[in-house]
C-alpha cells in the first residue's frame, strides 16, 4: 500500500488501514467548545475562548502573558518585532530546524546566522554560539557587529526541536554579556523542562505553534509568551492591525491581521485540559521505541540531555546504512509500502536555496543528522498494537531487503 503524498500536511490522516506519522488525539472537550462558539455566535477574532487560551498557556508555562496568534509562524514574526529586531540586523538561529524562525527573521529585514546543531540532542550548539559571538564578531560603541558583514548582531533564536530543550544556560550567559535578545521557538518542545523549568520561559520571549500534529492543536495557530508587559502589549497591537483607535480606524504604525479566531481557541483550550495525557502519551511511545529498537544494529534513538527532560514530541531515529544495511529514506520508502508514514528532518536551512547567501557558521553536524535521520509514527493516539508492527518492520526489513537482493 502506498501512502497518499498529499497526506504529509501536518497532522494529515494516514490512508486507511495506515499508521500516520503524527495526528492529532481529538477526545475531549472540542466539539462541546466550538459548539459554543457556534451557539453563541463568538465565532470570530474575539471570544472568551482567546482570553482563555492565552491565559491558559501563559500559566501553564509559568511566563505572564501570552498573546495568541493565527499561526506559529506568525507569532514568530511578531515576537522579532516586539523584541526590536530591525532590518540589517542578525540573529543567530539553528540550522536544523523547519524553515519558519529563518524566514521571520527574513520577514523584519534582518538575517539569520545559521549556527550547527550539537551531536547529541541536535539542538543548537551553544559552544558554537560562544566561540561565533567571541571571535567572529567585535564590539563598537557598545554594540556587537559580524566582523565579515559589518551587520549588528542583536539576538539568539534557539529552536527547540523534536521535543527537546537547547542546553539554555550557556546560551543565556552568551546573550547577557553581549546584550543580546533571546527568542525561543519552543512550538516543538510544550511541555518539555530543562533544568526543571519549561521551554518557553527561559528566554526572553517565545512562541508556539498549535498546528495539527503539535502536542496541543488548535487546527492552526500560535501564541507568544513573555513576562515582558511591553513587549506583550506590542505584540497584541501588532497582530490586531495596530488599531489606535478601533472606532476612528487610526493606526500609528503598521500592523497585521494575525489572530487568532475563538473557533480555534475553543478547540486549544481543550486540547489544553489533556496536555498531560498527551505528554504521557508521547513519553511512553518514546520508551517503548527505546526498548524495542536498541536491539537493532544501526538504528539510534533519541538521547535525552540529564539536564532536559523531553516532551518526545516527534519520535526520530538515526539511521546508519553501514550497520543497519539501508539508508534512512530507503527505510522511509519500504514503510511506506506498508502503510506506515515516517519524515525526514528538514533540509539543514544552510543548505536551502530560500536562504542562499545567508551567514553560516560550521554547520556539518546538521547535515549529517539530517541524512540519517526518520521520525517515526508518534501520535497521541497511536495503539499498542500499530507501534509493535512499526517496530516489527524496523526489525525485518533489512533481513527481506538482503534476501531481495540474493
Ligand atoms: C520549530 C517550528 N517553528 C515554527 C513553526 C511554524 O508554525 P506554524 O505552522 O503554526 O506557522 C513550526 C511548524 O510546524 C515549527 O516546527
Amino acid at each position: 500500500m502506498r501512502l497518499d503524498r498529499s497526506r504529509t500536511e501536518p497532522g494529515a490522516p494516514a490512508a486507511d488501514g495506515g499508521i500516520p506519522l503524527c495526528v492529532p488525539e481529538i477526545r475531549g472537550n472540542e466539539w462541546d467548545y466550538i459548539k459554543e462558539c457556534l451557539d453563541t455566535n463568538w465565532v470570530s477574532s474575539a471570544g472568551s475562548f482567546v482570553d482563555r487560551f492565552e491565559s491558559e498557556l501563559a500559566s501553564y508555562v509559568g511566563a505572564k502573558h501570552g498573546v495568541a496568534a493565527s499561526t506559529g509562524t506568525a507569532a514568530l514574526h511578531v515576537a522579532l518585532l516586539a523584541a526590536g529586531i530591525q532590518a540589517d540586523d542578525e540573529v543567530l538561529v539553528s540550522t536544523l530546524t523547519f524553515i519558519a524562525p529563518a524566514n521571520a527573521i527574513r520577514y523584519v529585514g534582518a538575517w539569520p546566522v545559521f549556527i550547527d546543531a550539537e551531536p547529541d540532542y541536535w539542538q543548537m550548539n551553544p559552544e558554537l554560539v560562544a566561540d561565533f559571538l567571541e571571535n567572529r564578531c567585535q564590539r563598537r560603541n557598545g554594540a556587537l557587529f559580524n566582523k565579515n558583514t559589518g551587520r549588528r548582531i542583536k539576538g539568539i533564536l534557539p529552536v527547540h526541536i523534536l521535543g527537546h530543550p537547547c542546553d539554555m544556560d550557556p546560551i543565556l550567559e552568551a546573550a547577557r554579556k553581549y546584550d543580546l535578545v533571546v527568542i525561543e521557538d519552543a512550538t516543538e518542545s510544550l511541555g518539555a523542562t530543562y533544568k526543571g523549568s519549561m521551554a518557553g520561559h527561559l528566554g526572553d520571549v517565545a512562541c508556539f505553534s498549535f498546528n495539527g500534529n503539535k502536542l496541543v492543536t488548535s487546527g492552526g495557530g500560535g501564541m507568544i509568551v513573555t513576562d515582558n508587559d511591553e513587549w506583550a502589549r506590542h505584540s497584541r497591537y501588532l497582530t490586531t492591525q495596530a488599531k489606535d483607535d478601533p472606532i476612528e480606524y487610526i493606526h500609528n504604525e503598521i500592523g497585521y491581521n494575525y489572530r487568532l479566531t475563538n473557533i480555534q481557541a475553543a478547540m486549544g483550550c481543550a486540547q489544553m485540559e489533556k496536555i498531560d495525557h498527551h505528554l504521557a502519551a508521547k513519553r511512553r511511545i518514546a520508551s517503548t521505541y527505546d526498548e524495542r529498537l536498541s536491539s537493532v544494529p544501526g538504528i539510534a534513538g533519541m538521547v535525552q540531555a540529564p539536564w532536559a527532560c523531553s516532551a518526545f514530541w516527534m519520535y526520530t531515529t538515526l539511521v546508519d546504512t553501514a550497520s543497519y544495511g539501508i539508508g534512512s529514506r530507503d527505510l522511509l520508502s519500504r514503510l511506506e509500502d506498508s502503510g506506515i508514514q515516517t519524515r525526514p528532518l528538514w533540509q539543514p536551512l544552510h543548505l536551502s536555496k530560500a536562504h542562499s547567501g545567508d551567514q553560516i557558521y560550521d554547520c556539518l553536524v546538521a547535515e549529517e543528522i539530517w541524512q540519517k535521520a526518520l521520525s517515526l509514527p508518534c501520535s497521541v493516539g497511536l495503539s499498542g498494537a500499530d507501534q509493535a508492527r512499526v517496530i516489527d518492520l524496523v526489525h525485518s526489513i533489512p533481513r527481506t531487503t538482503e534476501s531481495e537482493r540474493e
